[in-house]
């Protein structure tokens, strides 16, 4: 059987340094935000040449405490795609928002910028983008309205870890970069977590408190806050996961190129542009009888995902929440695509079989 995804198997390289700092961090014991923590955030933001990193409990806690620290007023509005992962969009109605959903381009999968203008009222605050699947989002159109009309942005970078633009990483254009490791992610942790990037000395010191019941100094609360202090476990593999990330990445990339030279063309495949370096997240194609694709490569032991199989607008949860119901791109990515196997444990024999076997279908 071929796994779609495998987290022994990915982090069975890692184990040894795993446990080694399981059992500083035990020894050491100091479990919230010690050493660990500041650490991988000086690691994590000089990775990106950025100032600050604040480290989090999760994505989700990194895309709220973010619009949090806007301070925009009640039923603001924020432009965020029409097909992304739920919890971009959780996290607009968390902070008492409005998400105006925006459709994606067919070939990207991400926000159409040409459709973000018109979706723009006097109440519209910020742009909140997301680089699904590791592809960066067509930047320079969306940094322009940015400048226009004077908005906010907010970069999703949870499926986008060390992907580029034009030679610039993602997380590195808007005011914020809210990262997700759950342990999928090209940079996961043992567990959840996340972090927020910035080079903004201020939105810093807001992340810092948020995340800290909204105290600067123990037992005293200068705002409402929370908990979602990045895990001093989790900071410690984190730091030793970062070490890898571009073999990772070059991993996936490596994968991916194999499924673009072989896979025969019934199968839409996600489209390559120059000065986009994708980190291939996720390796998705299109295809019209994707359910009966799916279920044939699982009788021949070929394990596949859906990302995702039910459109954010038409979630049971979203019922008088998202009132627009025209979302026909969306429905049509949603309905016909399907993830490929492309783990870093994954070899590219495996991923040759894989090739094999979906070209008879
Ligand atoms: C695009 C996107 N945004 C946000 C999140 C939320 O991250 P987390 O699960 O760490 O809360 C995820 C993944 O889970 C995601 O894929």
């Amino acid at each position: 059987m071929i796994d779609y995804e495998n987290l022994g198997q990915l982090n069975k390289p890692f184990f040894e340094e795993y446990k080694t700092s399981f059992e500083e961090t035990l020894n050491s014991g100091w479990y919230i935000l010690g050493k660990n923590v500041k650490q991988f955030e000086e690691e994590f933001a000089s990775y990106h040449q950025s100032k600050y990193c604040v480290g989090v409990t999760s994505g989700l806690d990194a895309l709220i405490l973010s619009l949090r620290a806007f301070n925009f007023e009640k039923d603001s509005e924020i432009i965020v795609p029409s097909n992304t992962y739920i919890a971009t969009i959780l996290s607009i109605l968390h902070c008492g928002l409005k998400p105006i959903l925006v459709e994606p381009d067919i070939k990207t999968y991400n926000i159409d910028p040409k459709k973000i203008e018109e979706k723009i009222t006097p109440k519209t605050k910020a742009l909140m983008i997301v680089h699904l699947y590791g592809k960066p989002c067509d930047m320079k159109p969306i940094m322009a309205i940015k400048e226009k009309y004077r908005l906010a942005l907010i970069e999703d970078c949870a499926q986008s870890h060390g992907a580029k633009y034009f030679g610039k990483l993602t997380g590195k254009f808007g005011e914020f970069g809210a990262f997700s490791f759950y342990p999928t992610k090209n940079l996961g942790a043992l567990g959840d977590a996340g972090a927020v990037l910035t080079d903004d000395a201020v939105l810093a010191q807001s992340i810092k408190r948020l995340r800290n019941y909204g105290s600067d100094e123990k037992y005293y609360n200068e705002i409402v806050g929370y908990n979602s202090r990045l895990h001093e476990m989790q900071a410690g593999f984190l730091s030793i996961k970062l070490k890898h990330l571009d073999e990772i990445n070059a991993h996936k990339r490596k994968l991916a190129q194999i499924y673009f030279d072989n896979l025969k063309d019934d199968f839409i495949k996600p489209v390559v542009e120059d000065n986009v370096f994708d980190v291939f997240h996720i390796f998705n194609v299109r295809h019209p009888k994707r359910d009966a694709l799916k279920e044939y490569l699982l009788k021949n032991e070929i394990k596949t995902e859906i990302h995702y199989p039910v459109p954010p607008h038409k979630q049971k949860a979203m019922a008088g929440v998202i009132l627009e119901k025209d979302f026909p791109i969306s429905e049509e990515i949603h309905s016909t695509t399907l993830s490929l196997p492309i783990s870093f444990y994954h070899s590219e024999n495996e991923i040759y079989k894989v090739v094999e076997v979906m070209n008879k279908f």
